[in-house]
């Protein structure tokens, strides 16, 4: 039975929710590939944290950091450098703007010839190649299903089944609180009180303005474009109109026409210029993506080979977010099962 091992930045929602999918699945991954998990760090921003080469109960989390967590500077970075593990997991909040400090954690552990997988789209929005090109030097596995769409295979599908395809353009609904919200508008029902709805749900932030705003499709966006058209751009970068102009009179005006607003992502790239757009669009009620609802989500990807293809996430929840980081963490077992 070999080991491996993880360290785990940021313990949240996906953290939890990874944690106890691990806890119904280690037997099964024992048993399967003859890997054993253990996970040897856990770090928080500022609940403490949790390092221990013999492995940390997965059961007592939370109890365990409220009883021994160390509380550190830069936790996250100081885990990447010292701890001891085979792969890292960054799932610490995402910073829109800049990515950090999760990119400085993830080239920490490439440094060291770690692998990582990370649900935090800042690092791909900001610095894919500049990591990609570090995970290849250092022959690391680098993986980032849960960054788009959650466990929704997008990255998985082009690179493992639309194989020689080249990605010529993206169109998708990317943000589930946009779509909502211009959903819950079309029904009648006032911003405030769908905005309300939306937290006692869990799905609308405390301060929504990134999603808004279009910032949150935005740095999708660039993630879906610098994996799967190397575009190497950054999420300033995207031409970005967001809802909030959008009055309850237009959408109704749009209704009465047979249309629907959306808050649509294109993406496109000639190998010259990369051009990503984030923007209200009008789209006929009979489209596939017009028909996109709720906190759903949706991507069709435009390809050479095999025209095009669209993929819809249903209602997502935090489990599906948790499938994610666990697909990527079977991939990369599968990657070491096959090297070794
Ligand atoms: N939740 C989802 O549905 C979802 C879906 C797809 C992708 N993601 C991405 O997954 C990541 C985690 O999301 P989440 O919902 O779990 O967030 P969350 O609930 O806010 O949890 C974030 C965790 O990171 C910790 N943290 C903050 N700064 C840190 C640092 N410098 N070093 C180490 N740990 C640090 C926090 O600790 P404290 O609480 O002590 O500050 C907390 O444990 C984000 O990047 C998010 O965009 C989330």
């Amino acid at each position: 039975m070999k080991d491996l091992k993880l360290a785990i930045l940021g313990y949240g929602d996906a953290g939890r929710a990874y944690g106890s999918l691990l806890n119904n699945k280690e037997a099964e991954i024992r048993d399967k590939y003859g890997v054993a998990i253990k996970v040897t760090a856990i770090a928080t921003g500022s609940h403490g944290t949790l390092i221990d080469p013999d492995g940390i109960d997965l059961h007592n989390v939370e109890e365990e950091l409220a009883n021994r967590g160390e509380k550190l500077d830069q936790a996250g970075l100081y885990v990447a450098q010292n701890a001891n593990y085979d792969a890292l997991l960054e799932l610490t909040p995402l910073n829109i703007f800049t990515g950090q400090p999760a990119i400085n954690h993830i080239k920490a552990a490439f440094g060291r010839g770690k692998h990582a997988i990370t649900a935090n789209k800042g690092p791909i929005a900001w610095a894919f190649r500049e990591l990609r090109e570090m995970s290849v030097e250092g022959g690391c596995q680098f993986y980032y299903e849960t960054t788009v769409m959650d466990g929704t295979p997008i990255f998985n599908l082009v690179s493992d089944t639309l194989k020689m395809c080249n990605v010529t353009a993206i169109d998708g609904i990317l943000n589930s609180t946009t779509n909502y919200l211009l959903e819950e508008l079309a029904k009648g029902v006032p911003y405030d009180e769908a905005m309300e709805e939306g937290r006692r749900r869990g799905f609308v932030e405390t301060d929504p303005s990134m999603d808004v705003e279009g910032w949150d499709a935005a740095a999708k966006l660039t993630a879906l474009m610098n994996v799967l058209m190397d575009a190497g751009i950054t999420p300033d970068k995207i031409i970005r109109k967001g809802i909030d102009g959008i009055s309850a009179d237009e959408i109704a005006e749009a209704a009465e026409n047979g249309k629907v607003i959306k808050l649509l992502c294109n993406g496109k790239f000639d190998g010259g210029t990369a051009t990503g757009t984030v923007m209200p669009a009008l789209l006929d009620r009979t489209e596939l993506l017009a028909t996109i609802s709720g906190t759903s989500s949706a991507v069709s990807i435009s390809t050479d080979l095999m025209g095009k293809v669209t993929i819809v996430e249903h209602d997502p929840e935090i489990e599906q977010t948790a499938y994610g980081v666990f697909s990527d963490t079977l991939r990369l077992i599968e990657g070491i099962c096959q090297i070794k």
